[in-house]
């Protein structure tokens, strides 16, 4: 479905919003991907609230209303049954009253429910809502440092590809290397039957995957165990980034509802890491870069992880530099920005997370760009996008050279961001 201008690009992402709507929740595309999956949720939830606020809000609280005892928020809840997703809830084994997967996904939860309470048309309702949210979100927050920087680091990590959302990102190629294939249950993916194979991860990466599924069900996903019995413990400064903008957010709208001992925590939190993920950043590179915890080592890829973090308040300098960088790829690209840096080692301009452009990326690093001033980069990437869309649809990924619609179709939170970037585009001609 191609969106020629404005009016129907918005009438394009509601029907796409509308398509994949659940009633409480909805899913990231038919098919592909059936149940309702964390950071999806959390960032549609923006473009809902254009719809419908209520409903803006209760994709979120779905999402929280099957948050783990010791307060995880699971990457994935399978609602209802469907065999044209693997790996489904048996493989997870996760004993949960409704199944859930048992690793979870980028902490983007804390700044959607801020935006959605500053946009607000009814104040008292969302009020409400976020005082509901707002220990939930907490307790998620403490779960990360908790389990994922046992040492304190004002850092924490992923143990699986599939939480930082960028499944098969160069940045893990090395440390996923060191994840042992053997003995795994023989399996059979679904998601090639729904997107061309040559767009998503190969079968070794698969294999790791599902190794660390199984080692940490072995474990009883026992989350104070999980983290030190993983062979795949890595810092990702998108990751990070993100966790560190949600608790930035949530201390200031506990601050703004009167919940002081939640907002001091997740100030707190935020302060201790901005130093710590100072740390990963690279001037060669003029990016972050990921660390491997295993082997204490920093990753050398060129990717958008490294670029992610502008979405954090960082230091002016960093966020300048990103900036130019962005700009830079326009050098030798026509839609930006790619999920890997084209003509560095690992780019794929069509497989997934290693070389791709996805809108939701888009969005966070226009949003850091914005909030640092750097609006003309901020509003390139706008257009960017919505070139993307207008070319070819509301796709899951796009070809960063062509433009060429990638992976599934009529995708949700492709729809939620054109209605943000839309937005925004309006604001500015007001
Ligand atoms: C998948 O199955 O492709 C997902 O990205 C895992 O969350």
């Amino acid at each position: 479905m191609n969106a020629a201008n404005p009016s129907q690009a918005l009438e394009h992402a509601f029907a796409v919003l509308r398509e994949n709507d659940r009633g409480t929740y909805t899913v990231p595309t038919k098919g592909l991907y059936p149940f309702q999956w964390n950071w999806d949720s959390c960032l549609t939830a923006l473009g809902l609230a254009e719809l419908d606020e209520d409903r803006a809000w209760t994709e979120i609280e779905t999402l929280f209303a099957h948050q783990w005892p010791d307060g995880m928020i699971p990457h994935i809840v399978f609602h209802v049954p469907s065999d044209t997703y693997f790996p489904g809830p048996n493989v997870w084994g996760t004993n949960r009253p409704t199944p859930t997967s048992g690793i979870t996904q980028p902490a983007v939860a804390g700044f959607a429910a801020k935006r959605l309470f500053d946009r607000a048309k009814d104040k008292a309702m969302a009020a409400a809502r976020c005082r509901a949210l707002l220990p939930k979100i907490d307790a998620w927050h403490r779960w990360f440092y908790e389990n994922r920087d046992p040492h304190g680091e004002g850092l924490v990590a992923i143990l699986h590809p599939w939480e930082a959302g960028r499944d098969n990102s160069v940045d893990w190629d090395e440390a996923l290397a060191q994840v042992p294939t053997t003995g795994i249950a023989p399996y059979t993916r679904r998601d090639t039957d729904h997107a061309n194979p040559a767009h998503r991860p190969t079968k070794a990466q698969y294999d790791a995957y599902m190794w660390l599924v199984e080692h940490f069900r072995a474990l009883g996903w026992d989350n104070s165990r999980l983290h030190d019995a993983s062979p795949f413990q890595v810092i990702d400064p998108a990751f990070n980034a993100i966790l560190i903008r949600a608790c930035t957010d949530l201390a200031a709208l506990a601050d703004e509802l009167g919940e002081a001992e939640i907002a001091a925590r997740n100030s707190a939190w935020a302060q201790r890491a901005l130093p710590a993920l100072d740390t990963l950043w690279s001037a060669e590179s003029g990016r972050y870069l990921a660390r491997n915890r295993v082997t204490d080592k920093l990753i050398d890829s060129q990717s958008i992880g490294g670029l992610l973090p502008v979405f954090a308040p960082i230091p002016a300098v960093r966020c300048h530099a990103i900036a130019e960088h962005v700009q830079g790829l326009l050098k030798v690209l026509n839609y930006i920005v790619p999920s890997h840096d084209i003509g560095t080692a690992g780019y794929e301009p069509q497989r997934y997370w290693r070389g791709p452009v996805w809108l939701v990326t888009n969005y966070m690093i226009a949003d850091g760009l914005r909030n640092a001033g750097e609006l003309a980069v901020a509003d390139r990437i706008a257009r960017s996008s919505l070139e993307l869309i207008t070319k070819s649809g509301f796709a899951e990924y796009y070809d960063p050279k062509t433009g060429e619609p990638l992976g599934g179709g009529r995708f949700t939170w492709t729809a939620a961001m054109v209605i943000e970037f839309l937005r925004a585009q309006e604001a500015e001609l007001a």
